[in-house]
């Protein structure tokens, strides 16, 4: 069985990116990123629509070419040593291609082959372990076609992870899939990475980001922090605020054309906005008070809070 790879992640970081630049036309889909990936890590890189994420991951699975930058993955170049590290690497795409008429197990068959592995025994037990590990072992004679979201999602993820590759690339491994299966297939990839495996995955959710070992905030080609997520919460240079109203929608509206007020979000049966740090309670309150009394709008309560990371991202975003 594998890995017998000559490529391996036994020495510096599992990934290294440096003044990456890719455009399309006139666009920077990737414009100047840096960060670094340690071996046995989860790195998430979280951005909007059209942020990046997928140009960078096809670029680190060797599948785009780049502009100006240095992208080494397991030590090697990419654009001047092409080392072919497909043993090495595993690549679940946003749209991953799972043949609907075939069954889990075909499916699963059909990536081995892919992946030159030679049936038998060896083979055998790699998939039973995996589709255990995915509790896929009662579907494997289900056509891929018949199966939930979740279940497509860890169908392409033991696909994906059938060659023992040493590091996952995941591409929104869950958009669409509902919350509880999220959770559970999240439990699996932690308990991969705890086996070794080094996992990059991009997501739009938030509380996925929260479940990183690492974060990386994406936004139109450009990182703009990295940090665990416990740092990130406590990373903003402005004062949260939580305020309950008698109609949150509309204030939050009012709120986003007073100058002091930098966002404003519905969280929940409240309201949180950010203000400059150097703002008193009651220069707040009254700055509250004042935008919303014109709409008859009350103020019910307003104390300051801890951000989370919805919190941290619109922040960002804005
Ligand atoms: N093949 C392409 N040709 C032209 N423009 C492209 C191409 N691929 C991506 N882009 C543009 O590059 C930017 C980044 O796109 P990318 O797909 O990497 O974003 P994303 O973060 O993956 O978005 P999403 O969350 O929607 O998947 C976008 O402006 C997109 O329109
Ligand atoms: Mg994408």
């Amino acid at each position: 069985m594998k890995n017998d790879s000559k490529y391996n992640l036994n020495n510096g970081p599992a990934i290294f990116v440096e003044g990456l630049h890719k455009k399309f036309g006139s666009i920077d889909a990737l414009a100047g990123v840096s960060f670094e990936v340690a071996r046995g890590e989860i790195f998430g890189v979280l951005g909007p629509d059209g942020a990046g994420k997928t140009t960078l991951m096809r670029i680190l699975a060797g599948l785009m070419d780049y502009g100006d930058g240095s992208v080494r993955v397991a030590g090697f170049d990419l654009k001047t040593e092409q080392p072919g590290l497909s043993d090495l690497i595993a690549y679940m795409p946003q749209r991953f291609g799972l043949y609907e008429d075939l069954t889990v197990m075909e499916n699963i068959l059909f990536y081995s082959d892919l992946y030159d592995m030679s049936r038998g025994a060896a083979l055998d037990a790699r998939i039973e372990e995996l589709l255990e590990f995915c509790r896929m072992a009662p579907f494997k004679n289900r056509l891929a076609g018949k199966l939930s979201g979740g279940m497509k999602q860890k169908l392409g993820l033991t696909c994906a992870l059938v060659h023992t590759p040493q590091l996952l690339l995941l591409d929104e491994p869950t958009n669409g899939v509902d919350p509880v299966s999220r959770r559970e297939f999240w439990k699996i990839l932690n308990e991969m990475r705890k086996s070794g495996l080094t996992i990059f995955v991009s997501t739009t959710y938030l509380d996925e980001a929260e479940r990183c070992n690492r974060i990386a905030f994406i936004n139109h080609g450009r990182i703009g922090s990295i940090s665990t997520p416990q740092q990130l919460k406590k990373s903003s240079q402005n004062l949260l605020w939580r305020l309950e109203v008698s109609d949150k929608f509309r204030a939050v509206e009012v709120f986003k054309n007073v100058e002091e007020i930098i966002s404003a979000l519905v969280m929940g049966p409240a309201i949180h906005i950010f203000t400059k740090k150097d703002c008193a309670k009651d220069a707040v309150e009254k700055i509250v008070r004042n935008a919303l009394a014109p709409l008859g709008i009350q103020l019910y309560s307003i104390g300051e809070c801890e951000a989370n990371l919805e919190d941290i991202f619109i922040e960002r975003m804005t």
